[in-house]
């Protein structure tokens, strides 16, 4: 009986010491201390230090291009980010942080546990960071648009224009990430997850801000945030696939 139940037991540890699975999803009792927005480690130091050749990451990225399709357009509906022309230091951070479980991504985190060598992770992000963001994407669709990008705007620009600035450029050095060009309905999971604390890996002066958001407001930042064009780094009409630059 007593070797039965060892059996079992080995039975069902065996695949997860084999496979070791994603860090499992944290959505309840989360505290304080299983934040941590950017500490300076790891591969993620690693990879900041060094140079990309974007090049070199275009082969890596394939297998990305499954879900964030060859373009880095993801998919209208949310489900996937688009990822073109996003900074290549957040590109680093957020790979880094999925595999260190402080970013719940069970979908991709196999995927991301194999990009482990710091060129290859530095290559990759250049590689995604040269295309050209594409201009056709999720939006908010309802016939009150006008008036919910019209809201939106007004909040985006009181709050969130120190950081993300005014086209939704982001900053590259302070890790802050490109909004221009992103699906309406990525934006809305993010945000509401960053503002009920789901996303441990946010910038806690963001948090601060996001939090006193109610639904509908983060529905109309949305909307805005998914109508920002970023000059000189949008993808040319019929040309969806093309660099920005090289
Ligand atoms: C099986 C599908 C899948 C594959 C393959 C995949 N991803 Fe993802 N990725 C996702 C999903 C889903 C999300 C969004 C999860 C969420 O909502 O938080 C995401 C999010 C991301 C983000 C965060 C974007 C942001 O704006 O913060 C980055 C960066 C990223 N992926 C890069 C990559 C790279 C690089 C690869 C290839 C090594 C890759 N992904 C492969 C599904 C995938
Ligand atoms: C203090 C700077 C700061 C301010 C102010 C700020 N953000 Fe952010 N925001 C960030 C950083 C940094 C991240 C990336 C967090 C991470 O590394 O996971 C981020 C992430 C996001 C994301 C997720 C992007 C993605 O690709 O996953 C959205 C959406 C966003 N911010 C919207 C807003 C909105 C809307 C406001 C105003 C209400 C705002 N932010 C205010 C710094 C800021």
């Amino acid at each position: 009986m007593k070797n039965l139940l060892t059996l079992a037991f080995v039975l069902a540890l065996a695949p997860a010491l084999c496979l070791a699975g994603p860090p499992a999803p944290k959505q309840s009792g989360i505290e304080a201390k299983d934040y941590k927005w950017n500490a300076q480690e790891g591969e993620k130091i690693e990879a900041l230090k060094l140079k990309g050749i974007a090049k070199a990451g275009k082969e890596g990225y394939e297998v990305c291009g499954a879900c964030h399709l060859p373009n880095g357009a993801g998919r209208p509906d949310g489900t996937f980010p688009q990822l073109a022309g996003q900074h290549s230091t957040v590109l680093i951070k957020q790979m880094a942080d999925i595999r260190a479980g402080l970013r719940d991504n069970p979908t991709m985190y196999p995927f991301a546990k194999e990009l482990t060598d710091a060129q290859e992770l530095a290559n990759v992000s250049a590689y995604i960071e040269s295309l050209c963001i594409p201009v056709v994407h999720g939006m908010y669709e309802g016939p009150d648009a006008a008036a919910q990008i019209a809201d939106g705007k007004a909040m985006y620009e009181k709050e969130c224009v120190e950081c993300h600035l005014k086209n939704g450029e982001g900053v590259k050095d302070k890790f802050y990430p490109v909004l221009a060009g992103q699906h309406y309905k990525y934006l809305l999971r993010q945000m509401t997850e960053i503002r009920d604390g789901k996303r441990r890996n946010a910038n806690p002066d963001m948090v601060t801000i996001i939090k006193k958001y109610n639904d509908k407001q983060l529905v109309s930042i949305s909307a805005y945030q998914a109508s920002l064009s970023m000059p000189g780094s949008m993808c040319k009409a019929g040309k969806p696939a093309a660099k920005k630059k090289g």
